[in-house]
């Protein structure tokens, strides 16, 4: 099917059960170079919009990356990122075969940034308390959520996505390379694309494992 009929199916189809998007939603970071939508982007957009935000204040910006040069500039920062990232990753997990994989698929991202289609950095704007702790955690966790409405409507869409923050490394050079005002923070960018492979299952610690009940320590379901 052509690019842009398949964009039109997806992006009026997002009606994947919502089980089966959370089970199946991962990182997958290659991506083919084909086009995606503007239409369908404005949709996984809108429906990021939908989730909450400290006292409301919706004060998410979405700077959606086309531009092949601006793309090249932030995969730049990216690059230099995952050079020291990479070296002390692979070291780290020498004997780990599956995190050399996700490392091998992160190189692969590296290396292919600015052939994405579609590169979206969510960002906030306003004051950025640093004190105390919770003013803090309560504006960057504003974007989270929004995020992860953006990854589940992607992999409903049929598309690939990832959470990241390497190419963010430094917020002073990403705000330069995107053009942003001092006040709008880059916080996550989301490269977005038709995956290459296939989705599957995600692995992650059994429920039980993470459960508390009353006080921390008091593990009932662990094992489960
Ligand atoms: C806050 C945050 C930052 C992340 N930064 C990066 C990143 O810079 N590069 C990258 O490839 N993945 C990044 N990830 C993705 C994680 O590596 C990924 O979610 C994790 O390995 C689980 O992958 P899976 O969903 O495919 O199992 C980030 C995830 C989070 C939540």
């Amino acid at each position: 099917m052509p690019e842009t009929s398949r964009a039109a199916v997806d992006s009026s189809s997002l009606s994947m059960p919502l089980e089966e998007a959370m089970r199946t939603q991962r990182a997958v970071r290659r991506l083919k170079p084909d086009p995606v939508d503007d239409a369908l982007v404005l949709r996984l957009i809108e429906l990021a919009t939908k989730a909450p935000s400290g006292s409301n204040q919706q004060n998410w910006e979405f700077v959606v990356l086309r531009d092949r040069a601006v793309k090249q500039r932030l995969g730049r920062l990216n690059r230099r990122a995952f050079a020291l990232y990479s070296r002390i990753a692979r070291r780290v997990a020498a004997r780990d075969a599956k995190m050399q994989r996700m490392i091998d698929a992160v190189q692969w991202q590296a290396d292919h940034f600015e052939d994405i289609p579609v590169v979206i950095v969510a960002c906030l704007r306003g004051f950025r308390p640093a004190f105390p702790p919770i003013a803090a955690t309560s504006f960057y966790g504003s974007i989270y959520p929004a995020v992860q409405n953006l990854l589940l409507a992607a992999r409903a869409a049929g598309l690939g996505a990832a959470l990241i923050t390497l190419p963010l490394w430094s917020s002073v050079l990403a705000r330069r390379a995107l053009g942003l005002p001092w006040n709008v923070a880059p916080c996550a960018v989301i490269p977005l694309g038709w995956p290459r492979g296939r989705y599957g299952p995600t692995t992650r610690r059994p429920v039980g494992d993470v459960v508390h009940v009353d006080r921390y320590g008091n593990q009932p379901f662990r094992g489960r």
